[in-house]
């Protein structure tokens, strides 16, 4: 279905954009080299979240922001609001950025203040914030003052320790931030540990503004779960979203006792070509593509069949017609098999190959 028409720039004003549905709000997770335009629009064709962010945009003293991006305000096709996400340190280059964003039609800005890629966190930006609550302090302060609309930020809940989540929670409410978004692991627990939600609820019991819970929201009854669990007023959904684009609607539907929307092996055929048409860049050679679409597919697998065979199948594609093929045979056999809700057990992305991450991309995050 073709989106509607962006509701444009609420910059200005500080009330969150209404969700697609009265209720608990869903987002996508901003995730870097994933949350281009392409796969928002991809996204949103399957039912979007409320609201989108883009990967993050790196300031320092040089930098200006990235076009591609940029592209994902100017562009954005899917029918809803998308917050532009920082990352950086110092003051005035991250003041200069807000204000080159703010010409751009974009719902708020986010600070990213997670980040676990060591090359990140020793530049002292992203997870690596979490250290200094003084920096903290002075950098939420000189945002809040520079973003005349919705200042939203996204943390983890600490560095190696959650010695001072408190403390960073408290200049949450200080300077005023509009949205909270609370992945629930330490910068040095990655990507893989348990999720700490009893700490999101703190966070949601804590600061006056609504929190996104995020981490392993798996499916659409882990959503339910999850929000009764921690009292938030949202969740925050990222890998789950790129291995089941269907997760926002069928979060929709199950919070809402609807029947909830089951798509079969045959519908996933279909969304792998759909992702696979609309995320191919002209004059991209065939293998660099298939390549990429592999790391997307490391995580679709993970409901194919619980022995992996697809995943192991797959792997081996080096090209376009050898990985349909692979498709027609694991996706067309059963076509009205159902895709699992969540991943089966075992099956996992990418084994062993989760640490040392050096950024934050598909080719070193696994589920
Ligand atoms: C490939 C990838 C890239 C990511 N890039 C970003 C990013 O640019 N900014 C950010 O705040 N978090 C980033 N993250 C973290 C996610 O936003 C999210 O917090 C994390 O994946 C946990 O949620 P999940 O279990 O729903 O995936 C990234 C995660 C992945 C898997």
């Amino acid at each position: 279905m073709p989106a509607a028409p962006v509701p444009v720039s609420t910059v200005s004003a500080r009330t969150l954009p209404a969700p697609i549905r009265p209720g608990p709000l869903t987002a996508l997770a901003p995730m870097q080299d994933v949350t281009d335009l392409p796969f928002m629009r991809v996204i949103a064709h399957y039912g979007a979240p409320d609201y989108f962010f883009t990967e993050f945009f790196r300031v320092h003293a040089q930098s200006r922001p990235e076009k591609h991006i940029v592209r994902s305000l100017v562009e954005n096709q899917t029918g809803r609001p998308i917050f532009a996400q920082l990352i950086g340190e110092q003051i005035p280059d991250m003041v200069r950025t807000v204000r080159d964003l703010l010409q751009y039609p974009l719902a708020g800005i986010d600070l990213n203040m997670g980040c676990p890629a060591p090359k990140i966190y020793k530049k002292n930006v992203g997870g690596g914030l979490l250290r200094d609550p003084a920096k903290i302090d002075s950098l939420l302060g000189a945002l809040r003052d520079a973003v005349p609309g919705l200042f939203t930020v996204k943390m983890r809940i600490g560095f190696d320790s959650t010695e001072n989540y408190e403390r960073v929670l408290q200049l949450i409410n200080q300077h005023g931030v509009d949205l909270l978004s609370v992945h629930g692991r330490t910068v040095k627990e990655g990507y893989r540990s348990e999720v700490h939600y009893d700490f999101i609820g703190h966070a949601a019991r804590t600061v006056r503004c609504p929190v996104l819970a995020n981490g392993n929201v798996a499916s659409a009854a882990v959503a339910q779960s999850v929000l009764t669990q921690t009292g938030a007023a949202g969740v925050m959904i990222g890998r789950h979203a790129i291995r089941n684009p269907w997760i926002f609607r069928q979060t929709r539907e199950h919070l809402a006792d609807e029947p909830v929307f089951v798509p079969t092996l045959a519908d996933v055929r279909g969304y792998i070509e759909h992702l696979y048409r609309e995320t191919k860049q002209p004059g991209l050679p065939e293998a660099v593509h298939v390549a990429k679409m592999k790391k997307y597919l490391n995580f679709v697998g993970q409901s194919v069949d619980p022995a992996g065979a697809f995943l192991y199948d797959m792997r081996r594609a080096m090209t376009e017609a050898e990985l349909f093929a692979v498709c027609d045979r694991h996706l067309l056999g059963e076509p009205t098999k159902r895709f699992a809700s969540e991943p089966y057990p075992g099956v996992i992305a990418r084994p062993n190959c989760e640490t040392p991450n050096e950024s934050c991309s598909l080719d070193t995050i696994t589920a």
